[in-house]
């Protein structure tokens, strides 16, 4: 009678108890690199088109992140800002500097100027800052001192094992929402309670299955 099953199959169960707990710790230990925070691009820091200081615009002149990152608590992407943004000031401000040179061209010819993406998550994953911003997460949780970065550089992993530290003990790591672009503000140090903040009416759950941040 001829045998279903070719010959060498026989050895399987073999193989499987010989090489099974090597390929398991294999998977576990991918997973847990890939999953582990280390597994990063922090400190990131692209070299810019034009040599824009945050730590001059948003630091010493003050200007709050909204100014240029407009759309940040109405929609999915902070927006970056438009030339006519820039010329707004530097039509005026050092207007001959050389080193705005790429701002000038790009208002003459109307192509944006070509700013790097400095934060950028996989295809597959799901991020809205209106959400966060919108309930009390701070620019600073997330980016880091961003006004002390005169080149913008990513301070925290962006991992999914970073979103989901957060995302399972959230109340320290709120705000009140009219301080989200406050860079110094810290709640811990201010003793700030989101449970007994009369301008917070719900619960915050932040979701930990798969769907809510995967395509
Ligand atoms: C005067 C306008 C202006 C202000 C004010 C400003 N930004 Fe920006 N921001 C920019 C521009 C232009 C870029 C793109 C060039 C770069 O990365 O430096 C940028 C880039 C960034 C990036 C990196 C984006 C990426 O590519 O991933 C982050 C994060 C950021 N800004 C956060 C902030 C925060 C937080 C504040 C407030 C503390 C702030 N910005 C204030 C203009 C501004
Ligand atoms: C909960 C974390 C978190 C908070 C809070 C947060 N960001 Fe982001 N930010 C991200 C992530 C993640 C990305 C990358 C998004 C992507 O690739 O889709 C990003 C990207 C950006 C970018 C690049 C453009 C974009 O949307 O991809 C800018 C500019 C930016 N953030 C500015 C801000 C500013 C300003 C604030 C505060 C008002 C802020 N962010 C608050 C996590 C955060
Ligand atoms: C609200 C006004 C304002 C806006 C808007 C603004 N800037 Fe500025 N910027 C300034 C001031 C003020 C200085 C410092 C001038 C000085 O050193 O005397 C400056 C300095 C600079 C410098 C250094 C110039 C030099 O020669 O030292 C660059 C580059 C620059 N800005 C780029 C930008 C870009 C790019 C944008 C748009 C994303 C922008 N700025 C938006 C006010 C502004
Ligand atoms: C510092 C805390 C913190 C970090 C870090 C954080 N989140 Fe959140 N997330 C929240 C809070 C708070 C909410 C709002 C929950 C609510 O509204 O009840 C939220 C809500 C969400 C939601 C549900 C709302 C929606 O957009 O549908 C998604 C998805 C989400 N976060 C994705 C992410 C991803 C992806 C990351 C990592 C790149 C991340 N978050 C990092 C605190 C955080
Ligand atoms: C709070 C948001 C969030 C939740 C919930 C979440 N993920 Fe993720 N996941 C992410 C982010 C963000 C990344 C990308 C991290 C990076 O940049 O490498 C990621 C990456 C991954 C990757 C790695 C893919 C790759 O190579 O980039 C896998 C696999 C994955 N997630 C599976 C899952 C599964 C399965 C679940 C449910 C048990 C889950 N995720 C729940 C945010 C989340």
């Amino acid at each position: 009678m001829a045998s279903i099953f070719p010959k060498w199959t026989n050895k399987i169960p073999l193989l499987i108890g010989a090489g099974g707990p090597v390929v398991l710790i294999g998977v576990i230990g991918f997973i847990w690199y890939y999953f582990s925070p280390e597994y990063t691009d922090v400190g990131y820091q692209p070299s810019q088109p034009v040599p824009f200081s945050h730590t001059l615009h948003a630091g010493e002149l003050g200007m709050d992140c909204r100014y240029c990152h407009n759309s940040v608590e109405k929609a999915a992407h902070a927006a970056i800002p438009p030339t006519e943004t820039c010329m707004g000031c530097h039509s005026n401000v050092k207007k001959n500097s050389p080193l705005l040179t790429n701002v000038r061209q790009s208002m003459d010819s109307g192509k944006p100027v070509e700013w790097i993406n400095v934060h950028m998550l996989p295809e597959h994953a799901r991020f809205d800052h209106s959400i966060h911003v919108g309930v009390g997460v701070g620019c600073v949780e997330c980016h880091g001192r961003v006004d002390q970065m005169d080149v913008v550089y990513q301070a925290e992993p962006l991992s999914m094992g970073w979103c989901l530290e957060c995302h399972r003990d959230p109340y320290p790591r709120l705000r009140p929402p009219s301080e989200v672009t406050n860079m110094t503000y810290d709640p811990v140090a201010e003793g700030y309670d989101p449970t007994q903040d009369p301008e917070r009416r719900r619960e915050v759950t932040p979701p930990d299955h798969c769907g809510a941040c995967h395509y």
